[in-house]
């Protein structure tokens, strides 16, 4: 392909945060929640990449070619066979990092919408196509998915790559997310993790998981049952024992509460809005470092990205990933 000439585009892109697992579904079920990252993308005249980074991870993450980001928009371009620009990033992040909301999920997604914005009308990026990078990128598609095309996501992978379902919740399905100081790293979470598990224990969790797509889309009055695991929350709990307590806590007193992605935040899943309040009143009682309750809405939409105006007079629509 012969080189497309950039100059002059910018591209604002908007990714939800997302709670992977929701129990017993794990590396599989996601639930995409309204806090979001947003990004600004410029094509400049030198190579290379500056990275501007304001709320979350301001001072703390790379503001280099090394940033996440940066990553994830060179390897949509080096996918399609485009020659990377040389870029100016403006990030400014909401999502927790470390916590279990998807923060390397949204990075990565950000980056891949970015280039999709960029790339519009000299590649086209379907779904399927934004999934199986971002899968690349991260290893488990749970995270990802959701936060492309929002909602609630099943995803599996075949040896064709990573495929998805898109479910709408239901409207009574209230989303508590509890958020602790302290940081929980995903690979040390996974290197908890037995090789097998009892076969018991799998016909345990395909119960649940399959309860828990008709509590969260047709019966949330079942989240309760439908939220038990015996796959990973239990292998992990020694690695957050104040999560491990306060879920139990919350179970007990009637509340779905999971452990969020690979932790250490918790969610609750609520039948209606009334639970997040008595929930979150039952941590703040019972808990003994500080936890941020996050009463948040199910974002339905996902990523999107759109074309800011420039000089050629561009309109700016949102494009979501699907
Ligand atoms: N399914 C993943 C895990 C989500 O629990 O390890 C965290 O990235």
């Amino acid at each position: 392909m012969t080189t497309p000439d950039l100059r002059g585009r910018t591209v604002a892109v908007k990714v939800p945060a997302t709670s992977a697992n929701l129990g017993p579904g794990f590396d599989t079920l996601g639930l995409a929640l309204a806090l979001y990252d947003e990004l600004e993308v410029s094509v400049r005249d030198e190579p290379g990449a500056t990275v501007e980074v304001t709320g979350v991870g301001e001072g703390e993450v790379a503001t280099d070619e090394s940033n996440l980001v940066v990553r994830a928009i060179a390897h949509t371009f080096e996918a399609v066979g485009v020659p990377l620009p040389g870029l100016n990033l403006r990030a400014r992040n909401s999502i927790p990092h470390g916590r279990g909301l998807g923060s390397s999920g949204a990075a990565i997604v950000s980056g891949i919408m970015a280039a999709k914005g960029l790339l519009d009308g000299v590649v086209d990026l379907d779904a399927q196509t934004l999934l199986a990078l971002a899968n690349d990128m991260e290893g488990h598609p749970d995270n990802v998915a959701p936060a492309l095309f929002g909602g609630l996501t099943i995803a599996w992978v075949t040896p064709e790559g990573p495929r998805f379902k898109k479910l709408i919740v239901h409207r009574g399905v209230s989303p508590l997310v509890l958020v602790p100081e302290t940081v929980m790293s995903t690979a040390l979470a996974r290197s908890l993790q037995p090789q097998s598990v009892p076969h018991e224990d799998a016909v345990f969790n395909v119960s649940r998981s399959a309860l828990l797509v008709a509590a969260l889309i047709q019966s949330p009055e079942l989240l309760h049952a439908a939220t038990e695991d015996k796959l990973h929350q239990s292998y992990r709990a020694s690695a957050m024992p104040e999560t491990d307590r306060l879920i139990t806590l919350l179970r007990e007193n009637g509340f779905a509460a999971v452990v969020s992605g690979a932790g250490p935040s918790i969610l609750v899943l609520g039948s209606d809005p009334s639970q997040r309040l008595a929930a979150a009143r039952l941590v703040e009682e019972s808990a003994e470092t500080r936890w941020q309750p996050l009463m948040l809405a199910v974002d339905f939409k996902g990523a999107t990205v759109s074309r800011v105006a420039d000089e050629s007079g561009a309109t700016r629509t949102d494009t979501p990933a699907a």
